[in-house]
């Protein structure tokens, strides 16, 4: 079994999984909006021991993980959020569920410096509540009645991420964006990450020499400051509407 990353083109086949596991079912460029948006945060489980029929042939998505960084989050906190989870029936209870979630939390920390990640569960829901309290050690915040769109409640849990944090104290460039301390720290070590941070231009490579420049452009050209542009970003893009509506009614 094979733990990846989700590419752009596992979507069909994880939105075949959401179908067959879950009622809470969304439209493809949803799952897009998350493959593109936190490329990170997302992991398929692959059956690797399938022999391909063709070089063309489909890998075999068993399991999948769709997760998000809040966008908006009401507390300020930054956290992630799992937007949806399944393992097809013919391979529960082998450990993929919780092998899935972990690998994305742990991302969600190392790239985002999330504090806590977040889900929704039915409260009838009892594989998927043993998983999140037993296994991986969330706990309930509050009870969210008629969460579902059939009206069932949901049960609104959260995992605190620390144990990640400290767990990665060796490596301060992986939660430089959560922590203002670290990120001081970092400087020293990374300057050029810092600066990037910072919003500055970072040189990316080794000094290419001055073909093609104008040898005097530099030093007689006064410093233009740059222009600043807006751009749209998360909501902004179109898909707002859409996934805010989608996403009221199930995760
Ligand atoms: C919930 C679900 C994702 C679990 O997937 P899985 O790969 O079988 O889970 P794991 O093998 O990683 O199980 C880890 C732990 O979860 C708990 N668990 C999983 N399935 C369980 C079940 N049927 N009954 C009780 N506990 C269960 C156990 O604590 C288990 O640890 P253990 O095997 O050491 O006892 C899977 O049952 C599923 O896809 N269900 C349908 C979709 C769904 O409900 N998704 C969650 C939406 S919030």
């Amino acid at each position: 079994m094979d733990i990846r990353v989700l590419r752009p083109s596992d979507i069909p086949l994880i939105q075949h999984a959401n179908i067959e596991n879950l009622p809470e079912n969304y439209f493809l460029k949803y799952y897009l909006y998350h493959a593109l948006s936190w490329p990170q945060l997302s992991y398929v489980a692959v059956d690797v021991s399938r022999p391909r029929k063709t070089p063309y042939d489909y890998p075999k998505i068993v399991g999948y993980v769709l997760a998000k960084m809040e966008e908006e989050p009401a507390d300020g906190v930054q956290h992630g959020h799992i937007t949806s989870l399944s393992v097809m029936r013919t391979h529960r209870r082998l450990g993929i569920a919780e092998k899935l979630m972990r690998q994305s939390q742990l991302a969600m920390v190392e790239t985002f410096g999330a504090h806590y990640v977040s889900l929704h569960v039915r409260v009838s829901n009892n594989a998927a509540i043993h998983l999140y309290r037993d296994t991986l050690g969330f706990k309930t915040e509050k009870t969210e009645a008629k969460y579902y769109a059939d009206g069932e409640d949901a049960y609104c849990m959260k995992l605190e991420l620390s144990f990640i944090r400290e767990s990665l104290h060796e490596g301060p460039r992986a939660i430089v964006a959560a922590d203002k301390d670290d990120a001081e720290k970092a400087k020293g070590d990374d300057e050029d990450g810092a600066a990037a941070e910072a919003g500055e231009d970072v040189d990316e490579g080794e000094a290419v020499g001055d073909v093609g420049r104008d040898p005097d452009a530099k030093k007689s050209a006064p410093k233009k400051k740059k222009e600043e542009v807006k751009i749209k970003v998360g909501r902004g893009l179109g898909v707002g509407e859409l996934v805010e509506k989608n996403e009221a009614k199930h995760s």
